[in-house]
Formats: C-alpha cells, structure tokens, sequence
C-alpha cells in the first residue's frame, strides 16, 4: 500500500545527531510505542468540540460523549472478535494497569495458583507475583515458549490454578503464542485463561473466539499506544459473569449504584471497574486508530512486516560481529521484531550509536522481560539488582519501509568496523535516572 506513510505523524520530523547535523528520524521501536495515526488526531480534534463529562449531567455535549463511550466499547469488542454478550469491555490506561485491575480483582487469597510463562513482559508477570502463588511454564532454546509445561503443570497442579496467563506475542522477540490451544489445555483443566494482547493488537487479526468453545478466550488486554494512538487508552475485553463476581482494587465515582454510612452497593461490570472519569481521548483515538488498522487490512501489515523481518535478518547475518537470538531460520510465527548483539558492545553504546548518528530509534536492553531475556541470552541470574545486559531490538511498524532497514544495516555495518569507539553519549542516551543508571525503564 503505497500511502500508508502519508496516513502516519511525524515521519519526517528532523531530529538532531551529535555532530550537530539534522536527520529525519527513523523509528524502528514500534513494539514499545507507535507514532499516531493523523486520522486518530483528526478525530480527537472532531470529537474535543463536542466533549464534556461522561454519563454524568444532561446536556448535549456530555450525551454525545456517552454515546461515543459507550459505541466505543462495541468497536473494541469487534476487534477482538468478541461480539457475544457474555463479553464486555472496560477501559484502562495501558496493558499493565489492565492487567493490574484485572489481578486484583480476580485473586482472592495469597494461596490462589496462576500459571504464567517464563517469556512474558514484567505486566504480565510482577501484578500475579504480587498477589497469588505463580508457576512458569519455560521456554526452549531458541525463545519459543514449551506448551508442553504448560500442560505439565496443568496436571501436577490439577484443579489448583485458577488462571493461566499468557501473551498473545513476545514483546522480546516477537513469538506468537498458540493462545487458543492453551485456552483448551487452561479450560481442560478448570482454569480460566488472560490473553496479554499488547504486541499482537497492531499485528495480526485476533478473534477471542476459537474454532470450538473451549479454545475461547477469558480475557484479553491491550494498549492504545502500540496501536497507533498515543493518549494513554487501554483496554481489558472479558467474560462479565466473571468480572460481575469481583471489584478491582481501585475505588471512586463511578463504580456504584448506591452508597450508604456503611454499606456500598458496587455496580455491574464494567463500571465497577472505571472508577474515576474515564480517559475520553484514550478512548476515541482507540477506536480511530481500530477503524484505520482494519481498513489497512491485517494481511498487509503482516506480509508487510515479515517481508521487513525477513530484509533486517539477512542483512543483520552479512555483518560477521553480530550475533542474532530467537530462531531466524523460521520466522512464520514472529511479529516483526528483531533481536542483536554486536559483539564486545553493549547495547546501549548500540542504541546510543544509532540515534547519535543516524537518527535511528531501537530499544537496547532486557526489555521488561528480565527472566526472559536471560534465557535467550543465556546470563545467569546474578546477586543484587544487575538487570540482564541484554541486546539491541528492532521493531517494525506499518509504515517502515526497505530504506529505514537498509539504513540500520549500513549504521551497525559501519558500527562493527571500528568497535569501541568511545562516543560523547547522545541526549537519550547519556541521561541517567534518579539512581545514576542510563535511563531503561525496565
Ligand atoms: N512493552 C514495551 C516494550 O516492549 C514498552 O518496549
């Protein structure tokens, strides 16, 4: 598709290099944030001339926006192939605080048993450990997560977990999870099933529903900002007889039908998980950026992607000091990510080197993923509070294209020839967080 650029922001936004020359900036970091799309700010823009308070007062404006609320919802839940009524939608700030209301309302007791993956990022990982007893099904040598443990501890722990959760993509190294398989093996077993959808949602069509009922998924959780709408929205899509059972943690307006001195009558789902104003930007850009992915198409984006992947692969593999991870042979499962090292350098002098003299935006690091990025690079756990050295990722959005891949092969061919170069750090690069280490928000 020829336009598709035309439909993004900011592509040819001119940042500066540290020779203080002027770049157009490439992002290949689209599994960590996308740009907007212009329609998805068009449609804020529209949609801000009509706004004010959600379900609250009588006037014209605030009814619109209710409508708009409340529609919205429906174009989500289609997104995801979700349109029975036994499903419904409330919305978040992100995956992680999806998956963190989603925790703390469906765990009830420190003993209750999850069963999550040793490949998932930390949102799907830290809110379980810190509420519930959680085992991990592991992962093989090349990354791929082993359904077999998965369905190993289903049996050890027969009739004692209550939910599996499990990502729908590697935000690493970009596997698709065969999660309608597991939702069978987790339902089998007398476990519900929560599908982190934050890296697939922009890449592949994903239906909540499987070929037979007991493939279908419980809960399923996004974020707006990987799909091309960066005002802080986010979705949680799930069973509502299940969500109707429990309350998040998080409480306010909203969320009741009535309360008394001492006594709260909480509302159905999804109110009862909306406390507080709901975060109308977040939504309408949702539901604009859905509208513009479904109109693409998602066999271009993914043949569009994979054709990137499969460019960046072997090119990446012409450069003799770079060492790639997952399995690069086979790539029919994997969303466009790339991961690399090059040898002798850290990442970050990587990333670093990239935006300091190209204008190319990676993420270096472990990702959010520590356990996982561990494995993949096979570094031992270590004592203290040393994250994993990690590598270097590319991720790829709709609107890359041949030029921006070529372009990062040329930058790390150029890199591996004269390695260690000692560099004055960039402005991303060189600053430090509050505890004096480059920023990673890890
Ligand atoms: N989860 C995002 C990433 O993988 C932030 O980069």
């Amino acid at each position: 598709m020829e336009n598709i650029r035309e439909s993004i922001f900011g592509l040819d936004t001119l940042v500066k290099l540290e020779d203080g020359d002027m770049a157009t900036a490439i992002n290949l970091d689209n599994a960590a944030t996308t740009p907007p799309f212009i329609q998805v700010m068009t449609e804020i823009d529209e949609q801000m001339k009509l706004y004010s308070s959600i379900g609250r007062g009588r006037g014209q404006k605030s009814a619109h926006t209710t409508d708009v609320y409340v529609e919205a919802r429906e174009t989500i839940k289609e997104f995801v192939g979700a349109k029975d009524e036994k499903y419904t939608v409330f919305y978040t700030a992100n995956t992680t605080d999806g998956i963190n209301k989603l925790a703390s309302a469906l765990i009830t007791s420190k003993n209750d048993m999850v069963l999550s993956t040793r490949m998932e990022h930390h949102a799907n990982d830290l809110p379980w450990r810190a509420r519930a007893r959680v085992v991990y099904a592991e992962v093989d040598e090349h990354g791929r997560l082993k359904i077999d443990d998965i369905e190993r501890l289903l049996k050890i722990y027969t009739g004692m977990i209550k939910y599996v959760t499990v990502t729908a993509a590697s935000n690493a190294t970009g596997y698709i999870n065969e999660v309608h398989h597991i939702a069978k093996l987790a339902h089998r077993y007398g476990a519900k099933i929560i599908v982190d959808g934050a890296q697939i949602a922009a890449h592949r069509e994903f239906s909540m529903i499987g070929c037979n009922q007991d493939e279908n998924i419980d809960f399923f959780v996004f974020s707006a900002h990987k799909i091309y709408a960066p005002y802080g929205g986010g979705a949680v899509v799930g069973l509502k007889e299940e969500l109707d059972k429990h309350i998040p943690a998080f409480y306010g307006g909203g969320m009741v039908e009535a309360v008394f001195d001492r006594r709260v009558c909480y509302a159905p789902a999804p109110d009862s998980y909306e406390a507080g104003s709901p975060n109308y930007p977040g939504l309408v850009s949702m539901a604009a950026a859905i509208k513009m992915l479904k109109s693409i198409g998602f066999d271009y984006i993914a043949n569009h992607e994979q054709q990137l992947m499969q460019r960046m692969i072997h090119g990446l593999r012409e450069i003799p000091e770079v060492i790639l991870y997952g399995d690069n042979e086979y790539t029919d499962d994997r969303v466009g990510i790339v991961l690399f090292n090059l040898r002798g350098q850290p990442s970050l002098d990587v990333a670093d080197y990239l935006a300091g003299t190209h204008g190319i935006a990676v993420r270096h690091g472990a990702f959010c993923c520590h356990p996982y990025v561990r494995r993949l690079t096979k570094e031992p756990e270590c004592i203290g509070c040393t994250p994993p050295a990690g590598m270097v990722r590319v991720s790829f959005g709709i609107y890359n294209n041949e030029t921006e891949v070529d372009a990062l092969i040329s930058a790390v061919r150029e890199l591996s020839m004269r390695p260690n170069v000692q560099r004055a750090p960039t402005r991303s690069g060189g600053r430090k967080n509050d505890h004096g280490r480059p920023f990673d928000r890890g």
